[in-house]
């Protein structure tokens, strides 16, 4: 074959390659290691030198035209391949975004910022404790020892191997390191039997028991409140409770009601009620048709604690209580089933963004 022969139909093999694959295919029968013209090079070897110069430079300038028509090639197929995958592949520009969702604040976070900002305009200071508790804390101090039948009703979660931790049944334990902290704090005034400045804390968090049905969670919530000072009464805690209440459900005719109760660390003890938000006292399915609410256990602080933390129950009083705020999420919410607020569903969760 003659050599222009050999480039023609070397070009004419590169324009009838369907696909880049098809293209390396006939590449190969030309410049391939056994490839036409890859030959031809070769048997340039046997020529004497003059026309192996002539003759190189003929099939050289042939290679370099087959070359620069294989490259063209090239690029017209990857063209076309990238035009085939655009109109496969369509984008359009002109949907809407998938947009990015802006989470939300917890329902039950909700409500324990709205506890807290409402009680810190009574000069309440926000206190926290470990969810991982002593014995101690959790129920010795709280005038709980350990052979003492009140222990019994909480189901409390102990920790394997540590005889001594617990995950806390009740926030009071907080109760407890906030007075030693305090008494501590101000040891300088009391030994010189100056009086201390009164403690007013509310303390919110998780705490633990081993329960569970649609009202009870393993986990749930507790705020609990404590004010000592030397005049400090059980009328403070029945206004300032009452006042609270009205304040978060926004309803000035809400009542209140304390009901005698038994708590170790209060003496003596009530459990508060609240008429229902939802039938206002009348009797409805969420109250089981009595009208009333159960929302806080509360006292006056036992002696025993306020020894226990080093405050001289002599000069000191005080009162502390233990709400719910998942009930009183549920209750402002409207949601009858506490596992929703632990689930971690989006779909209910985002109704309260
Ligand atoms: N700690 C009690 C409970 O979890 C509630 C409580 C707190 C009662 C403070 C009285 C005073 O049941």
């Amino acid at each position: 074959m003659k050599l222009e022969e050999l480039e023609r139909s070397a070009v004419d093999a590169f324009a009838v390659a369907e696909d880049i694959a098809a293209l390396e295919r006939a590449k190969a029968v030309f410049l391939g290691k056994s490839g036409l013209l890859t030959a031809r090079l070769k048997g340039l070897a046997g020529l004497p030198p003059e026309e192996r110069r002539a003759q190189g430079m003929v099939v050289n300038r042939v290679k370099d035209q087959i070359e620069h028509a294989l490259e063209l090639r090239r690029e017209a197929l990857k063209k076309s391949a990238l035009e085939a995958q655009l109109l496969t592949e369509a984008l359009d520009v002109s949907l809407p975004g998938r947009g990015r969702s802006v989470g939300g604040v917890h329902p039950v976070s909700r409500t324990l910022d709205r506890i807290e900002s409402l009680f810190r305009t009574l000069g309440f200071e926000v206190a926290e404790g470990p969810e991982i508790e002593t014995d101690f804390h959790n129920f010795t101090a709280l005038n709980t020892p350990a052979d003492h039948p009140a222990r019994s009703m909480h189901d409390t979660f102990y920790i394997q191997g540590e005889p001594d931790l617990l995950l806390r049944t009740h926030t009071s334990p907080i109760q407890v390191r906030y007075m030693l902290a305090h008494v501590e704090r101000f040891q300088a005034l009391i030994s010189r039997g100056e009086p201390i400045p009164d403690i007013r804390i509310i303390a919110p968090g998780r705490v633990y028991r081993v329960d569970s049905d649609a009202t009870h969670s393993p986990m749930f919530h507790q705020v609990e409140g404590l004010w000592i000072g030397e005049q400090v009464s059980f009328a403070n805690l029945k206004g300032i409770l009452s006042d609270f209440l009205r304040c978060f459900f926004e309803k000035p005719q809400l009542r209140t009601r304390f009901r005698p109760s038994f708590f170790p660390f209060t003496e003596p003890s009530a459990e508060i009620d609240m008429s229902c938000v939802f039938c206002d006292g009348e009797g409805c399915r969420v109250c089981s048709h009595s009208g009333w609410l159960e929302i806080a256990g509360s006292g006056m602080v036992h002696p025993h604690v306020l020894g226990q933390c080093g405050i001289d129950a002599e000069r000191y009083v005080g009162f502390a209580f233990g709400m719910g705020p998942d009930r009183l999420a549920m209750l402002r919410y409207g949601v009858s089933d506490l596992r929703l607020f632990f689930e971690g569903d989006l779909r209910f969760l985002s109704q309260f963004h």
